[in-house]
């Protein structure tokens, strides 16, 4: 362990986040240590991110092995590591290309970009517009937070960057809405994370899919957040019955190596030519490493099939609680992607939990957000339903 000075009275950080006193300096697989040596139950997974576990064994080895020999060449050169990511990826899904980055936004951006180059080579310059749905969220860059539908995001930050227009999210009336003429893109969450754990439903998704396709205009998947087995599958595109032209990857594709992704079809990658797009760090030697050993444990059927069970284990637990608990009101999201809407303030959830070390999140005001690590067992799955059902019972 580290001898880093663990104060959090003052800092020279900027004040950019809301953080908790709480100093977390280890884990390892479903749990962390924080600097009294105080063991918590990680149900947030580092905002879905650490998806097999705190420090997993097969990626640190690989890492390991991968920090003796090379850590980062440019992007001028051959990169094996990222070859075989991108054919990794390009197997277990519906692409044909990816590109690396190093963020969540990145890989938007780079999505953004792809739709109005792929406007331009297919002679429509004057679609230069990315259609994106009401309380979605994209990232906090200046286009990613343009296309993130939440006034609450955009506070402070005018003018904000243009060429974005908001649609009503899961609204049959919004897809007619889409100005054929103008528009480039539509970039879209299935289940929208940040902004409340609200799943598209797929009816709504498969005929936003077919208008797209009618009117050759890319339909992009956000899977930053839902990606990488999340939901249960793979890629969440994979429950609705459709293939999209692109998705962007980040969050769970390196266990919390920094690394994003966009992989998308030929039809719209190969608007990206030398000098279209690119990125100093995307898809590293150590990125891609962590990448690729991550993806190889996750993209098994295996893996995903006990994913499937134990979610559906937690959720009708959570259930239960809803018939149980007038406080919970509803259970929503897919896979581990769970939300919990409360009638009270979901904050006072999250602390309950923290008091019994158990780490959750929230996803607004009255939404408890929980996330394992995919690779929980039952045993941790029944110690969170019961330390819950206490608290909802005491509350
Ligand atoms: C759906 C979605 N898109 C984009 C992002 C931005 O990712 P990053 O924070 O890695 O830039 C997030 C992060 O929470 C997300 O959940």
């Amino acid at each position: 362990m580290s001898d880093l000075n663990t104060a959090t009275t003052s800092s020279a950080l900027m004040k950019t986040y809301q953080r908790l006193p709480l100093t977390i300096l280890k884990g390892k697989g479903s749990y962390v240590w924080d600097d009294q040596d105080v063991k918590y139950l990680d149900y947030t997974a580092g905002i879905a991110t650490c998806s097999l576990g705190h420090v997993p064994d097969q990626v640190q080895a690989k890492l390991k092995e991968q920090l003796d020999d090379l850590w980062h060449v440019s992007n001028l050169y051959q990169i094996p590591q990222q070859e075989a990511l991108a054919e990794k990826i390009v197997s277990v899904s519906c692409f044909d290309q990816a590109f690396f980055c190093n963020s969540g936004a990145e890989a938007n951006e780079a999505a953004i970009k792809l739709a109005k180059k792929y406007a331009k080579d297919h002679q429509k310059p004057e679609r230069t517009e990315i259609v994106t749905f009401s309380n979605s969220f994209h990232g906090r860059t200046g286009s990613t937070m343009a296309a993130t539908a939440q006034t609450k995001i955009h506070n402070g930050f005018t003018p904000i960057t243009p060429g974005f227009t908001y649609l009503p999210f899961n609204q049959m009336e919004a897809i007619e809405q889409i100005d054929t003429e103008k528009t480039a893109g539509v970039l879209l969450e299935l289940v929208q994370g940040e902004g409340g754990v609200h799943p598209a439903d797929a009816a709504w998704v498969q005929a936003l899919d077919t208008y797209c396709k009618e009117a050759d205009i890319l339909l992009m998947v956000d899977e930053i957040q839902t990606g990488m087995g999340r939901t249960g599958t793979l890629f969440a595109y994979e429950q609705y019955d459709i293939e999209p032209d692109a998705i962007t990857l980040a969050k769970g594709l390196g266990s919390g190596f920094p690394i994003g992704a966009l992989a998308a079809k030929n039809k719209a990658a190969d608007s990206f030519s030398p000098g279209t797009h690119g990125s100093t760090f995307g898809g590293n030697p150590l990125a891609a490493t962590a990448g690729l050993a991550t993806l190889d444990q996750i993209a098994d059927t295996a893996f995903l099939q006990d994913v499937q069970e134990k979610s559906i284990l937690l959720t009708e637990a959570l259930n239960e609680l809803v018939e149980n608990n007038t406080l919970v009101k509803e259970v929503r999201g897919k896979g581990f992607l769970i939300g919990l809407e409360v009638t009270n303030k979901a904050g006072t959830w999250v602390e309950k939990l923290r008091e019994k070390q158990i780490l959750v999140l929230t996803a607004g005001d009255h939404v408890v957000r929980i996330l394992p690590p995919l690779t929980t067992d039952k045993e941790e799955l029944f110690t969170f339903i019961g330390v819950l059902t206490a608290i909802a019972a005491e509350l």
